[in-house]
This record gives C-alpha cells, structure tokens and sequence, in this order.
C-alpha cells in the first residue's frame, strides 16, 4: 500500500513530514507500567533488544488500538532507537495500524483468486452498508474495514478474515450478515481457527502474550480446528493415486574449493591481514573457510564490486543526521 505525499494514512504515526500528528483521543487508554514491564519482558526474549520492535508495536496496538505517536516514543525510548526508526518499521508493514482501529478489523481479500471469485463485490458492498472505505471506521466504532492483499487462503476463496480469524468462500449476503453481527455486539464461529475475539485482543496474541483469562480458554484456541476440506482435497487426491512429493534431499553438496590465500604472519602482512589469515586458519569446515576467505584482504572483489563497498554489508546501525530515510519505507511510500 502507498500514500500520497502528506497524507494520512502516510503521517498519522510519526509525522515525519510536514503534516501535523494526528492529536490522540482524550479517551485513549494509556501505557502503562504493567505495558512496560511486559515491553521488557519481550525485549529480554531476544539476544538484541531491538529485534523485540515488531511484538512490542503489536502490544501498543492491544492497549491503544492503533500504533499512536506516544507508542512509537514508548517502542524508541525503551529500544533506544529513533522515532524515525520506529516510525520506518511501524508504516512498513499494513498489520500496524495508523489511526485508531474499531473493536474489529474486517479484512475482505481483493486479490486475484478472491477477486474473480467475488471479493471485491463484497467488499463494495460492506463499505456501502458501513459508509466508509479502505482503512477506515464506522461512526459506530464497531468495525474498521479494510482491502487486503492474498491472505493465504485461495483455497476458500472468497475469504474474509475478522481480527485474522477466517471466513471462508463468502458471498455478498454473508459477509454483509457477518458484519451486521459484528456491529450487534456478535462474535460469530469463524469457520476454522481459534474463536472471535476482538482486534486488541488478537494484538495481544501476537504481541506473544495470551489474550485469554484462563488456561481452558486459551487451550479450546489452541486445539480449535484449523483445516478444512479444501486444503485436503489435494492431499486426498495424492493418496488415491500414489503420488508423493519429491525429496528434499538433493545430492550431496559438493565440497567447497580451498581458498586461495597465504598461510598466516606472512611477510609484509598487515595487522587485518594477519587477522584475516587466522580466521581462515581457524575454520572448521570448508564452507567456514571459505566465507572467511571471501572477506580476505586479498581475495579479489567479484567483478562490478568496488572495493569501496567491502564492509558495508550486515552493518546493524541505520544511516542517521544527512542520511536519515534515505531508502527507507516511509520515502517509498510517499
Ligand atoms: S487471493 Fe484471496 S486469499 Fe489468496
């Protein structure tokens, strides 16, 4: 998804532009202590903290509803990060969302298979009972509808998803009846998967905590049934006539070449290249050798490469000052 420059769908989190930030509700429930704790508890899953950024936005997202400026200050004040640098990965990805969201997310695929199927009949059809379009919330607060690109359930197209629970191959009078309950306060079965809860508690679960009050409700999500008679059918199939897919197991690999490099502490050798030597002298197998001897000082650059280039890969720090966005999301996206 792209937004045009100085939109809002572009700017509400972070207003990296010009535009203003969208003013949070008055009403919007604060994070907490207890969010802090459980931000911490997330980071100290990782051996970086940084890599804790995607669960902790979704538990911003499971208090607040939607990734608000206070979130990405709380995601960058812990991680000690730039707002700009959670902002970048907070607009990357559609799963964050930008304004606040209803109690449920209603997702209609309107991608190829769902599309010829019907999806985006049914799509129109639920934005005109819900009088709002992509991205946006009935006046109600009970629903936000959005497209959604494939959501990897072709086989039941069409397919709407509520809060990431499936309902499957939808026409235009279910998807408007489902919604209908939704906005009743309802939480229709979906058709397989975990039960309906809403998009703060689904938020929770992805941010890996369990949304559920007690053990015997969150093992009747887990054990809930999650396969149905399409994705079978082709496994079916398979079985009657005998066939099986071919093995993983390809030939065995052939050894890497020894790599071309000097024996360590030769003459004239620099400090780094004597480093380099050991590091190719110490490898324990010939594919660790010869990763260490692609980053030799005297193994020649691949063709096209400038030597300039040597070191700049894997760095984990983002360009700053002068270089901050360059290439990042938020500018492709605008
Ligand atoms: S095209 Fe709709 S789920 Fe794949």
């Amino acid at each position: 998804m792209s937004a045009l420059p100085g939109s809002y769908e572009g700017t509400a989190v972070t207003g990296l532009d010009a535009s203003p930030v969208e003013p949070a509700a008055p009403d919007l429930p604060p994070l907490t202590e207890q969010t802090e704790a459980e931000a911490r508890e997330l980071m100290a899953r990782y051996p970086q903290p940084r890599s804790a950024l995607l669960p902790m936005l979704h538990l911003v997202q499971s208090v607040q509803g939607y990734v608000s400026p206070e979130g990405v200050g709380f995601c960058a004040r812990l991680l000690g990060l730039t707002k700009a640098e959670v902002g970048a990965v907070a607009t990357f990805y559609t799963m964050y969302k930008r304004h606040p969201t209803g109690e449920h997310l209603v997702s209609v695929c309107t991608n190829t298979l769902c599309a010829v199927l019907g999806g985006q009949r049914i799509y129109d059809a639920i934005s005109a009972d819900l009088g709002v379009g992509h991205d946006q919330t009935a006046a109600d607060g009970s629903v936000t509808l959005e497209h959604a690109e494939c959501l990897a359930a072709c086989d039941y197209a069409p397919v709407v998803t509520v809060d990431y629970e499936f309902y499957d191959q939808q026409d235009v009078e279910s998807a408007r009846a489902l919604v209908t309950a939704l906005r009743m306060g309802e939480k229709p079965p979906p058709t397989r998967g975990a039960p309906l809860t809403d998009f703060r508690g689904v938020s929770r679960q992805l941010a890996g905590f369990s949304q559920h009050a007690d053990l015997a409700a969150e093992r009747a999500a887990i054990d809930a049934p999650s396969t149905g008679e399409p994705t079978l059918a082709g496994v079916r199939l398979a079985a009657e006539r005998g066939e099986t897919a071919p093995s993983l197991q390809g030939p065995e690999p052939e050894a890497a070449p020894e790599p071309d490099v000097e024996p360590a502490g030769g003459p004239g050798e620099t400090a780094s290249e004597q480093a380099a030597d050991t590091a190719v002298a110490s490898a324990d197998t010939p594919a660790e050798r010869a990763g260490a001897a692609q980053h030799h000082p005297d193994t020649p650059e691949p063709a096209g490469r400038q030597p300039a280039e040597r070191g700049r890969e894997g760095t984990d720090t983002p360009p700053t000052s002068s270089g901050a966005g360059q290439n990042s999301s938020i500018e492709r996206e605008t």
